[in-house]
């Protein structure tokens, strides 16, 4: 008997946006440009979503780490991604578009807090996933998936599945990075255990739909074996 698994439709792709910087300083501009354009790629890929047939898309807009950069760089993100929920929150509701936040984001501001909670609550009905990773890390995650799997029992690969932020999300497929970059920087450590990955040149201003269709493309020709043979 043969484990392999056809190839298929990928329900759920995970993005790491690298490159907004260089994208920035190859022109000459401040790195905030970078970010702005950043979110611009990332408005145009959830709009895409419907007719890319994704149920899920997952994005790294911050790490845990990302806390390290210069406060300006930080309250430049924070402030963009203010702006992002508030201008988009109605596209989403009219387009069936379900937010879903991963990482320790009550961490974050109380207003951006506050904010995410109205998000998530007015989205809860849609059809389709944006998942959102804020002040998220994979080793973190992990952490306080298996304390709360202990608290309830045994840990088991199963129990800490269940507990992670995740948990309510199809399996992961496919994960993409962008800007040339081949490391994972603490991402989906777990769910990327079987994902497929990409790692794609194009700096993320410049990921587009076309992109992400190509992506999809590409998956659908892999042949998964899940360790089988
Ligand atoms: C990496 O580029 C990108 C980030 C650290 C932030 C990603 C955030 C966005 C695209 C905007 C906010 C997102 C949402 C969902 C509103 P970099 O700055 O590390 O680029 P570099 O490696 O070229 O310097």
């Amino acid at each position: 008997m043969t484990a392999t698994i056809a190839p298929a439709r990928a329900r759920h792709v995970a993005i790491i946006m690298d490159g907004n910087g260089r994208w920035a300083k190859r022109r000459h501009l401040p790195r905030v440009v970078g970010h702005q354009r950043g979110v611009e790629a990332v408005r145009k890929l959830v709009r895409a979503t419907a007719a890319l047939d994704l149920e899920c898309l997952t994005l790294y807009a911050f790490s845990s780490e990302n806390w390290k950069r210069p406060e300006d760089e930080v309250d430049d993100l924070m402030g963009l991604m203010r702006k992002f929920i508030r201008s988009d929150l109605p596209e989403f509701i009219e387009h069936g578009v379900r937010l879903h936040i991963i990482g320790d984001w009550r961490g974050l501001a109380p207003d951006i807090v506050a904010m995410l909670d109205d998000a998530l609550r007015q989205t809860a009905r849609g059809t389709r996933t944006l998942a959102v990773a804020l002040n998220y890390g994979g080793q973190q995650e992990i952490a306080r998936a298996a304390s709360a799997a202990a608290a309830e029992g045994a840990i088991t690969p199963e129990a800490i599945a269940a507990q992670l932020d995740t948990a309510s999300l199809p399996p992961l497929d496919l994960l993409i990075r962008t800007s040339g970059e081949v490391r994972l920087s603490n991402f989906l450590l777990w769910q990327a255990a079987y994902a497929e990955m990409l790692f794609v040149d194009t700096l993320w201003p410049d990921f587009t739909p076309e992109h992400l269709a190509a992506a999809l493309q590409d998956f659908a020709t892999r042949e998964r074996r899940y360790g089988g043979r």
